[in-house]
């Protein structure tokens, strides 16, 4: 659900790791806090599982982008630990029915369900879903890594899908910073996921500011 202001959901990929509790209450001022889940098989990177997600601890909501081939078998660990969304790839599931499957166990467990695609799949692909959904994830990056450059030609979708589906939550995620962030917002996205901007300065809660009024 659109709620009518941006949110800021700094993604811990680009965090440093061997002091990763830190960087977490760093980024404190934020909405939400996104982790993204790679299995090394649909996208080209390993990333972290469930014992890191255990370990962080935060008010703010956790954003769980699973960017992993059997999304089916990955939920209900997650589940378990209440987080506030998980969010699947579209690509990794052929047909609206598994989707819907996906979206129920989602919800099933409390939490919000979101259905992410990537640069190279058109809207259409999930438009037969998204009226189930808590959010549609525009990757505007080609998932696996942090600091790739912001892909422009995502925007027209997420223009189409502002149109189509008003009250839908949409997110963007990948090259998102100062410069990109107003071009997110005018399409019509209201959650942004930063990694590199964020993490990579000293001051998190200017950056996060600086998005925040992009
Ligand atoms: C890429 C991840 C993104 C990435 C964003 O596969 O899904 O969340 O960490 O990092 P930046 O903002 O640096 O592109």
């Amino acid at each position: 659900m659109s709620l009518g202001k941006i949110l800021i959901t700094p993604s811990i990929l680009s965090a440093d790791f061997g002091h990763l509790q830190q960087e977490v209450d760093s980024v404190a001022s934020a909405d939400w806090i996104q982790l993204d889940v790679m299995d090394g098989h649909f996208v080209p990177n390993i990333s972290f599982g469930v014992p890191v997600v255990r370990g962080i601890k935060t008010k703010l909501p956790l954003d769980v982008h699973l960017m992993v081939s059997n999304p089916a078998d990955r939920i209900d660990e997650f589940l378990a630990l209440k987080v506030h969304q998980i969010t699947f790839h579209a690509e990794v599931v052929t047909g609206d029915a598994e989707r819907r499957r996906l979206i129920a166990q989602i919800h099933k467990g409390g939490t919000k369900a979101g259905i992410a695609i990537n640069p190279e799949t058109p809207l259409a692909a999930v438009s037969g879903v998204l009226s189930e959904v808590d959010l549609l994830l525009v990757m505007s990056v080609h998932p696996g890594f942090g600091g790739q450059k912001f892909i422009d030609a995502v925007l027209e979708k997420v223009r189409e899908a502002r149109q189509r589906y008003p009250d839908l939550m949409i997110q963007m995620d990948g090259g998102v910073d100062t410069e990109t962030a107003p071009k997110c917002i005018a399409a019509g996205a209201d959650n942004l996921v930063a990694g590199n901007s964020v993490f990579g300065v000293k001051d998190r809660k200017k950056a996060i500011q600086d998005l925040r009024c992009a």
